[in-house]
């Protein structure tokens, strides 16, 4: 059995817990709108067409932010297609995923679903296709309360108030040229900090968030945010940062410690960020928008025949994730917490049967992926204050990360007692795990395990299925003692333990 030890000091305080860390997105993109969310005469649906398992499921996962409508859909997306009466709404191309689009669910709608499921609704708009004038007419359509045009078509399609929408991308992955309408970083940045400034004249309190890299292996990473933000530096709030990982050539043990790209990603973002305000001798601080991230088996895809048809709501990019993506993927949202100074927001994507931790058949069941549990587990007990710890651990070899630990971990604390979440990427060994739990015990009495449970499975590869939808689900771990306290964590798991005073 491995060993190792684990001090826990607040006094290595990060910053609060963002409860925009726990975001997702939805996307006009294969079954994720249409069969996923949106079902009319599906047995659970509401008199809007909204399934109620879905909804029920999206509250159990405890997602606070929501982005819509892409994505690389939105590259090429005319929102007024999506308002007024769904029988006058056209049908369109949709040529970033190659299908049809019928535009019955658009924004007034996207925003009705999101008051029900109580999430906060954070919009992008088109810099592919379109530019200033469309972004601004948008935003006019959502946020002024009444008296123009197009807020009183808002009105008259059926939303009286507002829809207030605070956070809003600034286009999407312009940086791609898979993207409609790519740019130079120097093109984009103008674009997005013409955008920005209208954007501002119609409301100065908006967040605002200018497109940084597809992700770290982009040919343009680092110098794509350095001059889109050179740019806008004084105009925007957040850069995003996208980024999926998958097993490669079947390496368990380098893709379990796929959070190490992650970590670069951040901290080469946030340095490229500070260059750029230092050298525009600014105080400001961008932080960063974390708006894709997920495990995603894309080179599945990448392989896939080109589409010849353009099928309404097609199963596109429905991965099913076993238990080792659901370890990866805790991993990669504890390397989230673990920067919430810097990282303000983050979405998961996506919600519903797209790389997503809820699946669903058309017309029957929905489920909750392998992934679900990571999400849902950090979201309800990360509370109060992020709290960074560093494991002392053995080591393995990877071939991209070279020498990584084989623990990851990060704990919170609030009034109730601390929270770690941890996962052990040996794919061979149980670990124990020494805790000292430090100053929470001081003045207090000792402390202890008061719950701990574990993600894991003897087939690292066991999935959930409509069939066997618990098969890799959290067990209660039992295998723990106080004094000293200590915690045996299997090969391939996440873990949750709440600590309190005895
Ligand atoms: O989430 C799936 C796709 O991944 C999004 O549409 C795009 O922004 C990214 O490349």
């Amino acid at each position: 059995m491995l060993q190792a030890q684990l001090t826990i000091d607040p006094a290595h305080r990060v910053a609060p817990v963002r409860r925009r860390t726990f975001g997702t997105f939805v996307e006009h993109l294969g079954r994720c709108v249409y069969t996923g969310i949106y079902e009319p005469g599906h047995p659970t649906a509401d008199e809007e067409g909204f399934r109620g398992d879905v909804l029920a499921l999206t509250r159990e996962l405890g997602v606070t932010t929501v982005r819509y409508p892409g994505g690389n859909f939105v590259s090429g997306y005319r929102w007024e297609d999506g308002v007024g009466p769904r029988e006058r709404r056209p049908r369109r191309l949709d040529l970033a995923w190659h299908s049809t689009e019928t535009n019955e669910i658009g924004v007034d709608e996207f925003v009705r679903w999101t008051r029900v499921a109580g999430l906060e609704p954070m919009m992008a708009v088109n810099l592919g296709t379109r530019g200033v004038q469309e972004a601004v007419d948008l935003l006019e359509y959502c946020n002024i309360p009444s008296g123009t045009a197009l807020s009183d078509l808002r009105i008259a399609n059926g939303a009286k108030e507002p829809h207030d929408i605070r956070m809003w991308c600034l286009g999407n992955e312009m940086d791609g040229p898979w993207q409609i309408g790519h740019k130079t970083a120097r093109e984009y940045g103008r674009l997005a900090a013409e955008t920005a400034r209208a954007m501002r004249m119609v409301d100065p309190g908006l967040e605002l968030v200018a497109c940084g890299s597809s992700g770290s292996s982009m040919p343009t990473f680092g110098t794509w945010e350095a001059t889109v933000l050179e740019e806008t530096y004084d105009l925007v709030d957040h850069v995003s940062c996208h980024a999926y990982y998958e097993e490669k050539d079947g390496d368990l043990g380098g893709f379990l410690a796929c959070a190490n790209d992650m970590e670069h990603f951040i901290s080469t973002v946030v340095s490229t960020a500070d260059q750029v305000g230092a050298r525009l001798g600014s105080r400001k601080k961008i932080s960063l928008s974390f708006d894709e991230w997920n495990v995603w088996y894309m080179s599945r895809v990448q392989a896939a025949a080109p589409r010849q048809d353009w099928p309404v709501a097609p199963p596109l990019l429905e991965d099913h994730y076993h238990l080792a993506d659901a370890v990866a993927f805790g991993s990669l949202l504890i390397t989230l917490l673990r920067h919430s100074d810097r990282v303000a927001a983050a979405c998961m994507a996506q919600l519903v049967n797209v790389i997503a931790p809820i699946m669903t058949e058309p017309g029957g069941r929905a489920w909750r992926q392998t992934t679900f549990h990571p999400f849902a587990q950090a979201a309800r007990h990360a509370r109060g204050d992020v709290v960074r710890v560093e494991p002392v651990c053995p080591t393995y070899e990877t071939a991209e990360f070279g020498e990584v630990p084989v623990l990851h971990a990060v704990a919170t604390q609030d009034e109730a007692g601390m929270t770690l979440f941890v996962v052990n990427r040996s794919t061979t060994e149980p670990l124990e795990l020494a805790l000292d739990a430090g100053p929470l015990g001081a003045g207090g009495g000792a402390v202890r395990i008061a719950e701990a449970t574990t993600l894991t499975h003897e087939d690292v590869y066991a999935r959930n299925t409509a069939d066997d939808p618990d098969r890799v689900a959290p067990r209660p771990n039992t295998d723990h003692r106080s004094d000293p306290l200590r915690i045996v964590l299997p090969p391939v798991s996440w873990n949750v333990i709440r600590l309190s005073r005895a």
